[in-house]
Formats: structure tokens, sequence, C-alpha cells
């Protein structure tokens, strides 16, 4: 009863609400000219981010004629403020600006890369990465974050893996509702922006803003659960992404953004264009650009990033240009801009909450959750306190690299790195040497260019003899050798496709020649995306992913030194060879399947003449320091049961993952789709039973006429510690 009167105290104080807003827009609108409209449906970059240069003439002019609504790439609280102040006062109808930023994976304090969080499979431990990510940002100045990026990823060869949850759209949905509800339901919310709409992820080839072509079927089962979920969520706006979809760019496709997004799923915010995608259609082959901006807007557009095309409609698009500048309004007002435009951007509290003591604690806690223990041998992790520690490789000592790719706030200068964590938390026990040991790349141009593009500052291009000798004589002397190696912050992200996931040639000449010491050799494996390590897999014993992060030398210790045991599971399945890719464990039967690792070839399956089926390292894998044991799964009614006994000798955390195929469905279906997973920590000798509720949500698809429907007839459950090891038992529906 209670509940009832508070759920519809709420209903009404929300019509309350919406009749406020609709009446307080109305009579703004109702004074707004044309140009006044279009300005607010037309975002400025100011450059701050990218070129560090102050906010052009030009901009500020435009701010106070009323014609531009929104700004990207600006920083800072007191700056922020300033430009605000001049919209709301010399502006002649004082409407507040929209101030966006890429607050990807943290504003200051910098959680690891969203590809890392997902590794955690921790929902909580997400959604509060972007609650504090939203508490630094809004204090920053920042109302809007273009995040999250929630772009299914298939193929490792795309640089964006990097920047969203993986190739599960279970867990990737899941994952985007924690984050919009971190970013837009903290003590400090901020605007989140789902992107990109969509199927961006699908790039043929990997290589960035490329074609893509795809099944209505396929986008609603494989690729639109995410965006979905969001939406569901709340997310109050969407970015449309840069490739087409069914030929049309999908920042003017009608059907994504009227049908499917609005009346299918109801969204209620605005959607934004990426950077200049409505400007850049024309390079898609389509045109003229004015009559393009009329595309974009009629199909629900509502927003030009940086296209400055909008401002050219004319007033014959009327019912449209309204439309949009409604939508924009709406947002302005929900977050509350119109009754405090400078609720935003609070000095104050910069200086006590961004890259606190406790938001730095909570992100170390997190990011050692994040780490991929793929290798062990010999138990040579955990290692111990003694001894001498030689630290090697490219990514020991890059200051720049530390925080990833999309940490447009962060603040190099106050993170440390590998080394000078090392050496603080080893003082007076372990003896640390280091050296950088090789260049990045054999290309060194590139290897200034990916830190230079992004005004960072590069790895050091070195003599590649010299360096190496002094490598090895830092092994020789050692006890235990760390190696940091793999990808520079920028070698993933936007515009990093790469055609070879291997080590990088003149690291992977390093890591072998120190292996030939014959030393016990870590590699830590900084990635942005699924890498292959086949080589590595045979010949060193202990193999971490890590995901960068500001507090990534801390927690490295932590994890490394044993104080934490590693959790990460991955979300990307690890390629043998990069030709396997798109490679993801959900795959459809064929007619004519191979199993994964069947080591002989047949001619006439499934199979590649030269390497076999399957992730080196699946979906789902990850190791800990302890063991954990599986009972056999059973069924009663519904519910599914697995005993699960830590059977190792220290306290640890096991993901335990539930998947799902149906056997008899009217169209072709995976042969195993993740539908369930718990965290679930144990001490050492410990267990316990883990139960799954089996409900019809878990076990529908979308048919042929892209309708929901739930089978009659058999399903497979499979319960286990990744995508490859499961157990499974017979449910009938
Ligand atoms: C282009 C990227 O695709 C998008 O993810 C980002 O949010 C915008 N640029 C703004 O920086």
């Amino acid at each position: 009863m209670k509940n009832t009167l508070i759920g519809m105290m709420l209903c009404l104080s929300a019509t309350m609400g919406a009749q406020t807003m609709d009446a307080f827009i109305d009579s703004l609108m109702a004074r707004m000219t044309l140009e006044e409209k279009l300005g607010q449906m037309n975002q400025l970059s100011v450059g701050d981010v990218q070129t560090g240069t102050p906010l052009r003439a030009e901009t500020s002019r435009l701010i106070r004629e009323g014609k531009a609504g929104a700004l990207l790439n600006i920083k800072g609280a007191e700056k922020i403020l300033e430009v605000q102040r001049m919209a709301v006062e010399e502006s002649r109808l004082g409407i507040p600006l929209l101030v966006g930023m890429d607050v990807i994976h943290g504003y200051e304090t910098i959680f690891p890369i969203p590809l890392g969080m997902a590794a955690t499979w921790d929902l909580e431990a997400i959604e509060e990465s972007a609650r504090i990510a939203a508490t630094e940002a809004s204090a920053g100045g920042v109302a809007w974050t273009f995040s999250p990026m929630v772009d299914i990823a298939l193929d490792a060869r795309w640089g964006r893996q990097a920047e969203g949850a993986g190739e599960d759209p279970y867990l990737g949905a899941l994952v985007a509702r924690a984050m919009v509800r971190g970013y837009q339901q903290g003590p400090h919310p901020i605007l989140a922006c789902v992107k990109h709409f969509a199927l961006y992820g699908a790039a043929e080839g990997g290589r960035d803003y490329n074609t893509v072509d795809m099944s209505r079927l396929r986008m609603y089962n494989q690729y639109f659960p995410p965006y979905k979920a969001a939406v569901e969520e709340g997310a109050g706006s969407v970015m449309s992404s840069f490739n087409i979809v069914d030929g049309v760019p999908a920042t003017a496709n009608s059907w994504l953004l009227d049908e499917v997004l609005r009346r299918q799923w109801g969204f209620k915010g605005f959607v934004v264009s990426d950077y200049a995608s409505i400007s850049e259609m024309k390079r898609h082959g389509i045109g003229p650009a004015v009559q393009n901006a009329e595309r974009a807007l009629k199909a629900g557009t509502d927003m030009d990033m940086c296209s400055e095309l909008f401002v050219r409609l004319p007033d014959s698009l009327m019912p449209w240009i309204d439309r949009a500048c409604r939508r924009v309004l709406e947002a302005k007002w929900r977050l509350g801009l119109f009754e405090n435009p400078y609720r935003y951007g609070d000095p104050a509290r910069v200086r006590r909450e961004v890259y606190s003591r406790k938001h730095r604690d909570i992100c170390r806690r997190i990011t050692a959750e994040s780490f991929v223990l793929l290798r062990n041998e010999g138990g040579l992790l955990p290692l111990e306190r003694k001894g001498t520690l030689a630290l090697i490789g490219p990514l020991a000592d890059s200051r720049s690299d530390v925080a990833g790719s999309w940490a447009f706030c962060q603040d190099t200068a106050k993170y440390e790195t590998l080394r000078e964590a090392f050496e603080r938390r080893l003082k007076g026990k372990v003896r640390v040497v280091s050296c950088q040991g090789s260049n990045v790349l054999d290309n060194h141009r590139t290897q200034h260019e990916v830190a230079r593009g992004h005004g960072l500052i590069p790895v050091p291009v070195v003599d590649d003899e010299k360096a190496l000798e002094e490598a090895l004589a830092l092994a020789r002397e050692a006890d235990v050798v760390v190696m940091a190696l793999g990808e520079t912050a920028w070698m993933s992200g936007e515009g990093a496709a790469r055609s070879d996931l291997s080590l990088p040639a003149p690291q992977k000449r390093l890591l072998q020649a120190v292996c030939a010491l014959g030393k016990p050799v870590v590699l830590l494996n900084f990635a942005g995306r699924a890498t292959e390590l086949s080589w590595e897999s045979e010949h060193v014993p202990a193999i971490m992913n890590v995901w960068y992060g500001s507090e990534a030398g801390d927690a490295l210790c932590d994890v490394l030194f044993g104080e934490v045991s590693p959790s990460g599971r991955l979300t990307v399945s690890m390629p043998k060879r990069t030709g396997q890719e798109p490679l993801y464990y959900s795959i459809l039967p064929t007619g004519r399947p191979m199993e994964d690792n069947e080591p002989d070839y047949h001619v006439f399956s499934t199979n590649y003449v030269d390497v076999t089926n399957g992730a080196l390292y699946p979906f789902g894998y990850g190791l800990t320091y302890s063991t954990f044991e599986y009972g056999r799964p059973s069924l009663e009614g519904n519910t599914l049961s697995v005993r699960l006994s830590n059977t190792g000798g220290r306290e640890a955390t096991e993901v335990v993952q539930l998947y799902i195929r149906d056997r008899e469905a009217s169209v072709s279906r995976p042969k195993k789709e993740l539908k369930g997973f718990q965290r679930v920590t144990l001490k050492a000798g410990e267990s316990r039973v883990v139960k799954f509720e089996i409900t019809e949500d878990l076990l529908g698809y979308y048919n042929n006429e892209l309708q929901w429907v739930v089978d009659k007839g058999e399903f497979d459950l499979m319960v286990g510690p990744d995508s490859r090891h499961l157990q499974s038992v017979v449910y009938r529906f």
C-alpha cells in the first residue's frame, strides 16, 4: 500500500513536472527565431582537448548570438562557467549551454578502459565507476558525457573494441544499464549518451568508419540489445554512428532513428550526430550537403555535432526544426539548467572531489578486479617480495600511457608509472631495475604518431640493439623479470585498426630474447582489444592482461604480490591467429561443423587448413590464485543448481557462467549464448551451491519476422567457468 502511494506520488510529480516543462518550453519557443532554434541544434567543438587553444572569438560570438546551443571539448570549471555566463547573460533569450565531453572511463580518476571494466563482470563496480566519473565531471563543468559506448565488437582488428564491453550482447546490455544508472542516478548526475547508434562495431575488416552490411535478424538478436537496454534504463541521449545501415548513413536513417529507436523502444531523449557525420554523408556519396542535413533532421537527428549544417536549414522545415529544438530544450530542462545554469562547474568541489583519495582507492580496487590472468605455470604468481626484479618494456615507465585511450581529462602528471609504483611499494624489500628494452613499433613514425596525434608524449625511439643489450643485462641480474609490453594507449581506440594482433615485432624480439635467458618471466599484456599470444602462451610462464587506468601501478602491485587474487574474465575471445577474426564464441552452427581445437584439418568442414578452430583463450576465461571445482549441475523446476568449491589454498573469486542453446528453433540460433553469471567469492576449502532461475526472457529471440518468440522444446543449459568448459543439462520449455 505504502509503495503504491509513493509510486502514485512519483507519477503525479512527474506529470506535474512534465506540464511545467511543456508550458515552459512552449512559451520559450514562441519567442525564438528560426536562427535561435537552429542554434540550439548546433554543437561546436572548442578544441581545448585536442589543441589547448582558447575559445575562438568566433565561438564566443555565436554563443552570444544564440547560435550555439551546445559545446564539446572545453575543459575546466572556471572556463565552462564563463561561457555559460556568456550564454545566459549576453544572449537574447539567455538559454544555457549544454556542455558535453568524452568522459569515457573516468574524468581524472581514470578507471580501466571500458573493455577492462567489463572484464570485472562486476556490475556494481561498473556503476560505481560511472557515478564517480559523473561526480568529478560535473564538478569540472561537464553536464553530458558521450558514454556509454555499447557497440558489440566481434572483430578485434577494430581499435574501438577497447571502448565497449566486448563481444556479448547479454553482458553488453547489463553493462550499458549499469553505466547509464551510474551517470544519471548518482548524487551528481550527468546526461548519458548511448553510442554509436548503430552497428558501428561491425565495420568490415575492422577498419574504422568502414562499411557495415547486416541482416535485420542479426541486428535485433546480436547488436541491438545493449542499445535497447540503455534506452530502457533511461539514457537521455543517443549518438548516431558514422557507418551506413542498409546503405543509408545512420545519421539520416529514419528506420533506425525513428522506427526502431523511438517507436519500437520508446526513446524520449534527443539524438546527436557523431562528429561531423552530417557533413561526412557527402563523402558517402550522398548529397548535396544541405539536403543531407534535411535528411538527417527528418530522420530524427536533433543536434548537429560539428558539421555546422543544421544552421543552414530553411524555415520550410519548421515542424521538424521545432521537434528537434524542443527535444534539446527538454534535455536542458531535465538537467536543471534552466533552474540553475551554473549547477555544473564547481571549483570548490573540483578541489575536494576530483582525483580524491576516496575515488582513487575505489579505482585501485576496481582496477585490480579487471586484470585477467591467462596463464600461471608452476604458480609463478604471486611473486615473493625479495631479491631483484627487472621491469622491462616500453610500457614500464611511460606516463602518457598509464591512463589508456579516451582519457581526455587525465592529468598525467599526477599518475605513477609502473616503475614508480613498483619502486615505492617494494622499497626496502625488492631491488627494482628497469629499462625500456625496445621500441613500441618498427615503424617509428607511427610510434610517434599514435601518441602525438592525441597530444601525448610518445615512448622514445631507441636504438634497437643498445636497448636490447641493456634489457638483457638487467634481466640476467634479476630473480624475476616482469615485462610491460603490448599496445600503447592510443594503439587502440578511434582510428586505431590493426591487421596483426600479435605483439608488435620489436617487443616480440625483446620478449623472445629475455625468455631465452631461462629466467622466470611475467608478461603484462597491455591491450585495448583481444590480442594474439600464441607463442607467448607456450613460452612465457605467467601472462596477465591489463587494461590501463590511473591507479594501475598500485593495483598491479596488489595483484602481482598477492594481496589481491585476480578475478577478471575475458569479454572477448583471444585468437590463435589474427586471420580468425571476427572471432566470437556465440557462433551459429553450420551444416558442416567442426569443434574448437580439433587437431586435424577436415576437408568440406568449417575449419582452416592452417589453424584449429576456436579461441586461444575463450570468452569468459580467466585464472586466479586458487582453484575451483564444479559439481554436476542439476535442474529442479526452473532452477539450475551447481555446487562450487574453492579447492585451492586461498580466498578467491570465481565468475560462474550460464549459457543456453535453443536446440529446436525456427531460425538458426547460436551454439551457446551467455544468459547469466555470478561473481562468487569463497574462502579456501569453502563450497556453495550457485543457483540460476531459468526465465522465459532468457530463452527467447527475434524470429524471421522480427517478432520476439520463445520456442517450445528442448534447450541446453550449460554452466562453467568460461564459454568453453561447460557441463550441460537439458531443459524442456
Ligand atoms: C567521434 C567519436 O566517434 C565519438 O565516440 C566521440 O564521442 C565524438 N567524436 C566526440 O568526441
